[in-house]
């Protein structure tokens, strides 16, 4: 069952995902020692960064105890303008004091998605002290919504919809003809806590299809996230939320 919640504007957004980022990383640093958490791309968890970056979150959130990864990311140089890693490194990352080692990005350099996947397919196993390719438990799976309904590089039409092998699978992405590398389904609904963060008018429509539309996830990837043992939280902006109001 998802959670909902509906704030004024994009700042309160960022406030109260901030305050449940935070939250979860208290609760997992005290059950487990540690915190490991998955970031979203795209532009709208810049805000959620920049808050997080501020007090008082900056100062509540263990970082030496937090591990971050992506949920997906562009097959971009770690320092290109479309590349997730930046932008939450520059948000985020270079402003609290995280080690360099908790941090886990995508290594895009090695070139081909494939290589690319199987690398941080390894580095997530390493952390969670796991076989590779086992599905491992992240505290949090941060997660945007494309206004085509993708999620993470979860695209309509491509093989990462179906893809329940794999932990971390390469995908060629038509329509921008770009290639992309995502955590899969099966990872996203192994997390203990699952957050999407939607804002804008324009993804009012989508967030009407993925919470009160017809199933088809082929069309509607996000329809598919439904942690298996953890909680699904949306937070959403008014203009975003226009569908489910009324
Ligand atoms: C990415 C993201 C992707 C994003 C949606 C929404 O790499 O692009 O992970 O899934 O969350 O495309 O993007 P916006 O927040 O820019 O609308």
């Amino acid at each position: 069952m998802s959670d909902v919640r509906i704030c004024r504007d994009v700042a309160e957004v960022a406030r109260e995902a901030a305050a449940e980022v935070s939250r979860i990383a208290e609760e997992a640093v005290a059950a487990r020692g540690r915190f490991a958490i998955a970031l979203s791309g795209g532009a709208t968890p810049r805000a959620l960064y920049e808050e997080l970056a501020r007090e008082p979150w900056r100062d509540r959130v263990d970082w030496t105890k937090t591990n971050v990864f992506w949920g997906d990311e562009r097959l971009v140089p770690p320092d290109h303008d479309e590349s997730n890693y930046r932008m939450a490194r520059e948000a985020l990352l270079s402003k609290v004091g995280i080690p360099d080692a908790n941090v886990h990005r995508v290594r895009t350099e090695l070139g081909h998605a494939d290589a690319a996947a199987r690398d941080y397919e390894r580095e997530i196993a390493k952390l969670f002290g796991l076989p590779t390719g086992s599905a491992p438990r992240f505290d949090l799976v941060l997660l945007g919504l494309g206004t085509d309904g993708h999620t993470a590089s979860i695209f309509p039409g491509t093989t990462a919809v179906h893809d329940d092998w794999r932990v971390v699978a390469p995908v060629w992405v038509e329509k921008l003809h770009a290639h992309r590398v995502t955590l899969t389904v099966p990872a996203i609904n192994q997390a203990a806590h699952v957050m999407f963060l939607v804002t804008g008018a324009a993804k009012a429509h989508v967030v009407g299809e993925v919470l009160r539309g017809v199933k088809h996830p082929d069309h509607v990837p996000a329809q598919l996230v439904a942690p298996e043992r953890g909680t699904l939280l949306w937070i959403l902006d008014e203009p975003a939320a226009t569908a489910l109001m009324g």
